[in-house]
């Protein structure tokens, strides 16, 4: 694809959101570091830039900053909070807040205040960025900054006005250079795709370029043109990137594809087989390679939560290569990454140290030598799931829950053995069948049950019982990287409390996860 418009990335968490809004309004756009270099620019042939927000302050040493060249090369450009705050800074203006003291950790207000969250903002002139918009018409606006721009550079002027900032949009029509200090990728701010659409289309005069039709048809004749002969390998899971990945490559090259789906023993009930109706009723060519027993006993006596992790993914590869040593010619292996893996980001934080080694199949030793067909590298999650509904994949496939690689293991906490994966399997179902009839389901990012290894006295019938306990994990989240936990309503968490201790042999407690991540993580290890 023709990357139309480049977001410069200072570190906001927001910035995946401008890409994917601008995305929507059918525009292709990449998101790069925010300080690259100018050739980096020009090698994208890009017509606009925004620049996103960021965590930084451009009154700190060290703060990320654009190429200088971007500012004389005639291209126009967005600046979105921290990026309004540095073309102010870069081209004259002035940038005032709140001052770290000396000692990095207590704030004192220099100047003015700041604003978290909903604001409303003023708009003084109906042109430029705010030309759909009318004179002195208020908005709500999603603001988050401490900075703020105090004195405007030469040659602009203020759009907009907020109680806490007198220049809270800012614009110079000559040099198409504009800036918003609320963030307009933000669904709290009303009308903000109109302020994007009239930058991409009206200002930028970009044309509208991307659409998962398009996209389909020129994923197909891209993998068909990179393997024009032979065979092609993929380690399917039944999730929807791995599934989204194989039914494009299978569109492109048909049963030259075959797909090899691990059952690790470590599924959800039911799951291994209800994977396999679906993948064959997609016309895949897949092979199953059962090898349960063999990961249950290499997991053996083990507790050590990475220890557990690492071993999974080390029979996994070894079960995965032993499947496609008996497929001939192969010369490519294909691999459900998405953009969000591949964006390269300014390091606000530091190397950030592995919380949970991830495992898929970017591990594989022999099988690494292949070439790597990776179609949904260009797409966020959700485009993903857009694509696979056109492609004809059914809903239930899409709208599944991520599952992990490690599955039940790393929710069945100490010793991964089959009594106590029964265990987990039958409370885990329950809560899967109450979840689906609250209808529920969409609202969640993942609903589930963990296992813990810690036993209770109970009384059941006139009996003493000492036995296991269950813990409810149900969040919600946006992306996986953080979560908060949804409180089901009360008849729904009795329902599944009562049923899982009825129900499931060996356990007689059930507990509810009541933790954000972060500090916590979704999974349990
Ligand atoms: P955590 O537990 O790190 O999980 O908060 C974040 C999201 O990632 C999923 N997860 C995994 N997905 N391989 C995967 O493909 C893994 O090893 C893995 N571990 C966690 C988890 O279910 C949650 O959605």
């Amino acid at each position: 694809m023709n990357t139309q418009l480049l977001i410069l990335d200072y570190g906001s968490q927001y910035t995946q959101l401008i890409a994917r809004t601008v995305r929507e309004l059918g525009v292709y756009c990449e998101i790069i570091p925010g300080n690259c270099s100018y050739e980096k620019v020009l090698a994208s042939k890009a017509k606009a830039l925004i620049l996103s927000g960021g965590p930084s302050s451009v009154r700190t040493e060290g703060a990320p900053r654009p190429p200088k060249e971007i500012w004389t090369s005639g291209l126009p450009i967005l600046g979105v909070c921290y990026g309004m705050q540095l073309m102010a800074d870069e081209l004259g203006g002035k940038v005032e807040g709140w001052m770290r003291s000396a000692s990095g950790d207590q704030e004192s207000k220099e100047q003015g205040i700041r604003e978290f969250g909903p604001a409303e903002v003023n708009i003084k002139k109906n042109n430029g960025l705010f030309s759909k918009f009318h004179a002195n018409e208020n908005i709500d606006v999603w603001m988050s900054h401490g900075d703020k721009v105090t004195e405007l550079p030469v040659g602009f002027i203020t759009l907009a006005t907020s109680s806490g900032s007198p220049v809270a949009a800012f614009q110079n029509t000559d040099k198409n250079f504009y800036g918003v200090q609320f963030h307009p990728e933000v669904h709290h701010t009303k009308r903000g795709k109109d302020i994007l659409s009239q930058f991409l289309f009206g200002i930028s005069k970009l044309e509208k370029d991307w659409d998962m039709k398009g996209f389909i048809k020129e994923a197909i004749s891209n993998i068909q043109a990179q393997v024009p002969t032979g065979n092609v390998v993929c380690g399917l899971s039944g999730g929807v990137d791995s599934t989204v990945a194989a039914v494009l490559v299978h569109k492109a090259i048909g049963s030259r594809l075959h797909c090899i789906f691990v059952d690790n023993g470590l599924l959800r009930e039911g799951e291994a087989k209800q994977v396999m109706e679906d993948m064959l009723a997609l016309g895949l060519n897949v092979k199953l390679a059962s090898s349960g027993e063999r990961f249950l006993t290499e997991l053996e006596g083990e507790t050590d939560p990475e220890k557990k992790r690492k071993t999974i993914g080390r029979v996994f590869i070894d079960v995965f290569e032993d499947e496609a040593e008996t497929i001939t010619d192969v010369s490519h292996l294909v691999q459900g990454t998405l953009y969000p893996d591949v964006i390269e980001s300014v390091s606000v934080i530091g190397n950030s140290v592995t919380i949970k080694s991830h495992h898929n199949v970017g591990g594989l030793k022999d099988i690494m030598k292949l070439s790597l067909i990776e179609p949904l590298r260009e797409l966020f999650k959700d485009e993903v799931r857009l694509i696979g509904l056109e492609l004809g994949i059914s809903k239930h496939i899409i709208n599944r829950q991520p599952f992990p690689g490690p599955g039940l293991a790393v929710r069945c906490l100490g010793e991964v053995r089959e009594d106590r994966l029964k265990k987990l399997r039958t409370a885990d179902l329950i809560v899967q069948q109450e979840i689906m009839k609250s209808g529920l389901n969409d609202t969640l990012w993942q609903a589930f049950a963990v296992l813990l290894p810690v036993q209770s006295v109970g009384v059941m019938g006139d009996g003493r019982t000492y036995e296991e306990c269950i813990a409810l994990r149900i969040v919600t989240s946006r992306d996986g990287m953080t979560a908060d936990w949804y409180l089901l309503p009360e008849e729904i968490l009795r329902r599944i409390s009562t049923r899982i201790v009825n129900e499931t042999k060996g356990i007689n407690r059930v507990v509810l996860d009541i933790s954000t991540k972060p500090p916590s993580t979704i999974e349990w290890e």
